[in-house]
């Protein structure tokens, strides 16, 4: 566990001593200040196979993200009766971004919402349906695509990222 985990976990713990463990605000959970490794680094909420969007915030791990990522996923396995399955969150490339959205899988009845967004541990909720499954994408990207009218701009972006299916929104 490197210093800055420790630091993450230290300032956790403070906030729980505060408060009730199930009142943490994860927006104001933030990273202690420390050199970037790179320009425009960021970090995520990462967690593996969290049992719920709760404990993947609480334990997930504070890390860079790597230099060929530039968003945060968010995946949420849910059964019909909207309960938990699991949360998994992790630094993504654009390409992974692209399966924003939901699924039903038929085989086990689940659903799965995928979302990503860009910004320093922007992923702390958890996709639910079609209006938060979404892409968010910071508008400065968007501004840097060919055709800036905002109607054609973004829907020659969407073809462009073969984002057909995919909601993307602009922040
Ligand atoms: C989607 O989920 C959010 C959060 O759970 C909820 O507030 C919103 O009403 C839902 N939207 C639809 C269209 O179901």
């Amino acid at each position: 566990m490197s210093f800055t985990n420790v630091v993450h976990v230290l300032v956790l713990l403070a906030v729980c001593d505060q408060v009730t463990a199930d009142s943490i605000n994860f927006y104001n959970v933030k990273p202690p200040v420390e050199a970037t490794p790179f320009p425009k680094s960021f970090k995520c909420f990462t967690c593996e196979r969290a049992s719920d969007n709760y404990n993947c915030n609480r334990w997930a791990e504070d890390k860079w993200c790597p230099q060929d990522t530039q968003f945060c996923m968010t995946v949420h396995h849910f059964t019909s009766h909207a309960k938990t399955v699991f949360v998994a969150k992790r630094c993504a490339a654009v390409e992974q971004c692209l399966a924003s959205g939901c699924r039903h899988h038929r085989d086990t009845g689940h659903t799965e919402c995928v979302s990503c967004c860009e910004g320093m541990v922007c992923n702390v909720e958890v996709p639910t349906n079609g209006t938060n499954a979404v892409f968010a994408m910071r508008r400065q990207a968007y501004s840097s695509a060919p055709v800036r009218t905002w109607g054609s701009g973004r829907s020659t972006l969407l073809t462009t990222l073969g984002l057909g299916l995919t909601r993307l929104v602009l922040l």
